[in-house]
């Protein structure tokens, strides 16, 4: 097929061509939004999730849905380096800046526009962005009144015109523990005060407990919901409807092919739809064609998505690694871990850092990434 036309999208936060499986989630915002409207304020939402089921291409979706009917937003995509405090901080200032110029000028706002601006530029938020060699000038507790204090102040402008603040944080489990608490404590106020304040937030399956370990009442603030694989009806939809866009037919049996080797994940079904465009001379596509598009997006992922990760690993880190893989078990014990657990704490606490595994729950392990194991179990053992 012509490849200028290739509908597919696989990567990182692209919007997909057909947005499948998110209607509870869609809805839900949907009627945040609509309730904006009538002063009736709700809980925020929390999206967490493995790596690639599309959490990052539903929250835009929901901040374009959220811009459409005028609201206030902010985006913020949490960065965990060294310098990550600060650059999360600037984040949210300009955010925040940008924000309020947007909002300005769709209501043609002045004086009231300036005073939150320089509400917003005296902010430990401002002060802790200047520049690399900057003191943090304030301390956290600063930055917690800061953000109730524009919270607040963003709230009388916006509430009047049905609309509200909505600050989208994407990575949020990276995210540094005295922004995550001012967000917690605003979101709480919120709910106090009838301030049209959200936070939306997208992160990895431990945001949760993340958020948790911040402020207990955490699990009252939102709305959480698990992002996973698609079922079956929405992942054939997410191959069939691009491509029939584009003049490109399935055979039902090669599109049942590449939905069962996708296991319903968004990211693993635009690598496989975007590999059967590649490979299939003509349309209608067949089990011959899907056939050979596993096998270019199986060595597609194999030499990137996975090794991203496993690359990053060093030898002892991918024993332990390998260790969980040969359990079999999506979330296995510790314990349970044919290697000696207090050897393998320091290997379990980097790889946890790196982001390639997490702990679902106490003394519990899991693969960050659909399909880990099965990739490992791949690798020549003498490479671990
Ligand atoms: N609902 C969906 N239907 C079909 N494809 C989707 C859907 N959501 C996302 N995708 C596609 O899946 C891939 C991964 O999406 P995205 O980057 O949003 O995932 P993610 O959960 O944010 O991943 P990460 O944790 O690595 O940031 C992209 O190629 C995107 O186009
Ligand atoms: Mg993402």
């Amino acid at each position: 097929m012509d490849p200028a036309l290739n509908p597919y999208t696989p990567g990182s936060g692209l919007m997909p061509p057909s947005l499948q499986g998110r209607d509870r989630e869609i809805d839900a915002f949907d009627r945040l939004v609509a309730r904006a409207k009538a002063r009736h304020y709700d809980r925020g939402m929390i999206l967490s999730g493995l790596r690639g089921v599309g959490k990052t291409a539903l929250l835009n979706h929901l901040r374009n849905h959220a811009e459409h009917h005028g609201w206030y937003t902010v985006r913020l995509e949490a960065q965990d380096s060294a310098a990550g405090a600060r650059l999360n901080h600037k984040q949210l200032a300009l955010g925040l800046r940008t924000g309020l110029r947007k909002f300005s000028r769709k209501y043609a706002l002045k004086q009231a526009g300036e005073n939150v601006l320089s509400l917003i530029e005296g902010s430990s938020l401002s002060v802790a962005g200047v520049s690399m060699s900057a003191p943090q000038a304030k301390s956290p507790e600063d930055t917690l009144i800061d953000i109730e204090e524009i919270v607040e102040a963003i709230s009388e402008l916006v509430k009047p015109k049905g609309s509200a603040l909505a600050v989208f944080v994407d990575e949020m489990q990276g995210l540094d523990p005295d922004l995550i608490a001012a967000l917690l404590v605003a979101q709480h106020r919120a709910g106090q005060e009838g301030w049209p304040f959200y936070v939306i937030g997208a992160g990895l399956p431990n945001l949760p407990s993340v958020l948790a370990e911040s402020r207990s009442y955490a699990e009252r603030l939102f709305l959480f919901s698990t992002i996973g694989p698609l079922d079956q009806g929405a992942a054939r939809n997410a191959l069939d409807d691009p491509a029939a866009k584009m003049g490109g037919h399935f055979d039902p049996p090669a599109l049942d092919m590449l939905v069962d080797a996708a296991d319903g994940y968004p990211y693993f079904l635009q690598e496989f739809g975007a590999a059967m465009w590649e490979v299939a001379p003509a349309s209608p596509f067949t089990t011959a064609d899907a056939a050979a598009a596993i096998e270019t997006g199986t060595t597609q992922l194999d030499q990137g998505f996975f090794p991203s990760r496993w690359d990053r690993a060093t030898p002892a880190e991918r024993r332990y690694l390998r260790a969980i893989a040969d359990t079999g078990e999506q979330a296995p014990k510790t314990a349970s871990l044919s290697i000696s657990q207090s050897a393998s704490g320091p290997f379990r606490a980097a790889l946890i850092k790196k982001g390639i595994v997490y702990s679902p729950e106490h003394g519990r392990i899991s693969f960050t990434v659909p399909g880990m194991a099965a990739f490992i179990a791949r690798q020549p053992v003498n490479d671990a």
